[in-house]
């Protein structure tokens, strides 16, 4: 009896989902969208978490008083665009501790992205433009995912991206259009961080675990080769603008497909980054767990007062 009721409820929970009905927390859901659910928007939030550090690190080495206060208010914006991320999949029953030990024991990723140094001012440039840009491009279609929470916390989220992706280009336009040596310190940023920035929307859809389902379940509205397709028509003609060059010999437009065509991603690279041996990957997670560490304090004291003001409010 208890197995037809399952499939009753499977059947009427797919149908809420083609009626484009939003699921909601209290809703009943099969535990397998629960589950990837969780994976996603607790991988998202990480990404967002351990992206501060290397827009973070330049704080300090800002070149101007502007440009230092443009640079700490994105990166508050990214550790609030976690917060929003983590409370979405805490409303699937997933703690925050259970979360971040995902993470700190590498059962849980974040974006590969994220794993490369950010060496010169004009990487903070790069990394606005083309990092943030290849994010609102992924996260405009998260504004429609079937999970309400999700969703909703992606149109404040992808309002504070466009703020952050003109910022970015900002800084490129700046330097690309300053002296020859600005303009070489654009082009080397571009350089790294291009193909690093296609990576982002993930493996081939050929080669995608999850793509089907997650679209099935309208979690995800377009595929991760269309999403990457999508940035790669923004992106080159405004490298164009800026009169910079994009990395990639193979790079054409084509009138037939009204599209570009592009270069053979470096899967191999890819999953290097992913598995754990980029250039920072190390360095990312061992932060992050000190400044965990560092700020237990601050979480036992929260959990204090609200345990004395719970007690007193019981009295
Ligand atoms: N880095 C690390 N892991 C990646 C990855 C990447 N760039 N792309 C894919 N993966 C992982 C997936 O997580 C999955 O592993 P898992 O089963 O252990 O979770 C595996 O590779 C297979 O990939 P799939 O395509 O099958 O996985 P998804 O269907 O989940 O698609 C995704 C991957 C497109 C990243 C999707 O998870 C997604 O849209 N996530 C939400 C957006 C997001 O997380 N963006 C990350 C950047 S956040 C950011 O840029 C912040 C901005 O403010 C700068």
């Amino acid at each position: 009896m208890a197995e037809i009721q399952v499939d009753v409820q499977a059947r009427r929970f797919q149908e809420r989902i083609d009626a484009e009905v939003r699921i909601e927390p209290k809703d009943w859901m099969p535990d397998a969208y629960r589950k990837t659910l969780i994976r996603q928007i607790s991988q998202h939030a990480h990404s967002e978490i351990i992206g501060m550090q290397p827009e973070g690190g330049w704080i300090t080495r800002a070149p101007s008083l502007r440009r230092k206060l443009i640079l700490l208010s994105k990166v508050q914006d990214e550790g609030g665009h976690g917060l929003y991320l983590y409370s979405a999949a805490e409303t699937l029953g997933a703690s925050r501790a259970s979360m971040i030990d995902a993470l700190h024991s590498g059962r849980a990723k974040y974006s590969s992205i994220f794993n490369y140094p950010a060496l010169t001012w004009a990487d903070i440039g790069a990394i606005g433009w083309l990092v943030d840009s290849a994010a609102i491009v992924n996260q405009v279609p998260l504004q429609r995912c079937s999970f309400g929470p999700y969703a909703r916390a992606m149109v404040r989220i992808c309002k504070e991206e466009s703020f952050h992706q003109r910022q970015g280009y900002e800084i490129m336009y700046t330097l690309a259009t300053g002296s020859a040596d600005q303009k070489a310190m654009a082009q080397d940023a571009l350089n790294r961080w291009w193909w690093p920035s296609l990576m982002m929307f993930g493996p081939s859809d050929a080669d995608s675990a999850h793509s089907s389902q997650s679209m099935a379940w309208k979690i995800k509205r377009f595929s991760n080769d269309e999403l990457r397709q999508k940035f790669i028509d923004q992106a080159v003609p405004q490298a164009d603008i800026l009169g910079l060059e994009v990395p990639d010999t193979e790079l054409a437009w084509d009138e037939q497909t009204q599209h570009y065509r592009y270069g053979a991603i470096d899967w191999d690279e890819f999953n290097r980054v992913v598995r754990g041996d980029g250039p920072c990957n190390r360095q990312r997670l061992a932060e992050h767990k000190r400044v965990h560490e560092a700020g237990a304090w601050v979480r036992e004291a929260v959990v204090a007062y609200d345990r004395k003001h719970q007690d007193q409010s019981d009295v």
